[in-house]
């Protein structure tokens, strides 16, 4: 059935402004005023913003990780998503070595299938280069769209990949169109100081920061930066949590870089003392890159401002408190690494974001969604309110309020690291191309409804449109 969103104020990357939408077979037909049609239904947005559905590029739902499987599936995952105003994730798919990159691309196929309530996407891990990976590589981008590849500079003797491989990703990226991507940490020295760690008796939650500090970050940052530019080809720095890393990615892009950068909620609203929480609380905080010391969420907070950061991710990898994080107990190298953070995602950068005048109202569309899908490849589909696009759309009440709680979130997990925090804005109704996902504050998708989305390859002429148009 078509549909009419009405009374809202549309919020793009570039504009705000107050329009109707008609929406026909999943699509946005029409952008004006007073717009109606036969058969149609009228969605009221009066007093609200309609944004479009924001894009999470990076999630690991479901991925076996520290011994465990991270808890939020593909289904309770992308219904969190949905919650939260997000409507497409591009999820982490992993390989192993030796084994076709087809393979494993199909295990992702077959744990998301029947079960995604929104759209979704996968980045490819790249564990190795050699002839069989470079084979199937062109394979995978035109067949699966599958366009943007991730390396591991850390969590050694598990996922960390050498500085070739890193740099042979980067050359095979420029010639195929691909988008680089690195967890940017010293993997070898991190091991080094978690051994020194571990033989001094040093076994709480709080050493897993101090095992990995922000030099280690920076000096990855800087060196992945650097191979981009011998390469001449493109990357993307994941979870970018201190002023080390940030410096090294403003330095890459004003040296002419094609050098890109991710921060998540929990490095612009947490700190480093979360993980001294007794009882074994600080383990709740745990994550790879850590939580930092304070004074780095403002150096974070202004290189989103200034564009030396573009986009927010979440980073959703969760484990239950109960019987996963405490793995750890002991030993902190054994307590899984990540947290449920899909659902908080756009209303943590919309309350701390644009109510506190840090970013502005087109700022945090940008940040959340199209910026995303520029990168990503999935623009103009996704990210933004066009003509054409997929009727993938948020109405958001800027004034409701909430207090963040385990006992009121859709995570499948026990807690939530942002328990008791108040934000002010939250998504009202969702819809996933046409349809909804959830209304009035209500889960009315389905399992299975969402689609996977092959994606276009890397476009290298953003970063000079990105300065263009600033
Ligand atoms: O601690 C984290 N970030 N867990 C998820 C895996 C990763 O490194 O992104
Ligand atoms: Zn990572
Ligand atoms: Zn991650």
């Amino acid at each position: 059935m078509k549909k009419v969103i009405k009374n809202g104020t549309i919020v793009t990357a570039a504009d705000t402004y107050q329009a109707d939408l008609l929406i026909v077979d999943g699509k946005i037909s029409t952008i004006g005023r007073d717009l109606s049609d036969e058969d149609v239904e009228v969605v009221d947005a009066k007093g609200c913003y309609v944004f479009p559905g924001g894009v999470d590029p990076h999630t690991h739902l479901e991925m076996p990780f520290g011994g465990t499987v991270s808890k939020d599936d593909f289904e309770t995952g992308t219904i969190a998503a949905a919650y939260g105003g997000t409507t497409t994730v591009i999820d982490f798919c992993l390989t192993n070595k030796g084994e076709p990159l087809k393979n494993a691309i199909q295990t992702w196929h077959d744990k998301s299938k029947d079960k995604a309530v929104i759209d979704y996407s996968f980045h490819l891990m790249i564990s190795e280069i050699n002839d069989a990976v470079l084979k199937e590589l062109p394979v995978v981008m035109d067949e699966e769209g599958i366009t943007s590849f991730k390396v591991f500079m850390a969590y050694k003797n598990v996922f960390q990949a050498d500085d070739e491989t890193l740099f042979r990703t980067l050359v095979t990226a420029k010639e195929l169109g691909g988008l680089v991507m690195v967890h940017a940490e010293n993997g070898d020295v991190i091991d080094y100081l978690v051994k020194k760690a571990l033989s001094e008796g040093k076994t709480e939650p709080i050493y897993h920061a101090l095992t990995r500090p922000p030099e280690v970050e920076g000096e990855a940052t800087g060196r992945a930066a650097q191979l981009t530019g011998l390469a001449d080809s493109q990357l993307y720095v994941v979870h970018v949590s201190c002023a080390e890393a940030a410096r090294k990615i403003a330095e890459a892009r004003e040296k002419g870089y094609d050098v890109w950068g991710e921060t998540c909620p929990q490095y612009l609203v947490l700190d480093q003392t979360y993980l001294e929480k007794p009882h074994f609380e600080g383990a709740k905080y745990v994550w790879s890159p850590p939580l930092r010391e304070k004074e780095n969420q403002e150096v974070l907070w202004n290189a989103l401002k200034n564009g030396q950061l573009q986009t927010l991710g979440s980073d959703q990898c969760s484990f239950d408190f109960n019987g996963q994080k405490d793995l750890g107990r002991g030993d902190f190298t054994k307590i899984p690494n990540g947290g449920p953070i899909i659902e908080d995602r756009i209303s943590l950068l919309f309350s701390e974001g644009v109510n506190k005048g840090r970013i502005t109202l087109n700022q945090f569309v940008d940040i959340t969604s199209t910026r995303i899908a520029k990168l990503f490849g999935l623009f103009p589909q996704k990210g933004t309110v066009s003509v054409g696009a997929d009727a993938d759309l948020v109405i958001f009440d800027p004034n409701a309020e909430r207090t963040i709680s385990a006992e009121t979130h859709h995570m499948a997990v026990d807690y939530n690291p942002f328990e008791g925090i108040k934000v002010t804005g939250q998504p009202v109704t969702v819809l996933s191309r046409g349809e909804f996902v959830i209304r009035d504050k209500q889960f009315v998708g389905k399992p299975g409804n969402g689609q996977y989305l092959k994606r276009e390859k890397y476009n290298p002429k953003q970063k000079e449109i990105q300065k263009l148009t600033k």
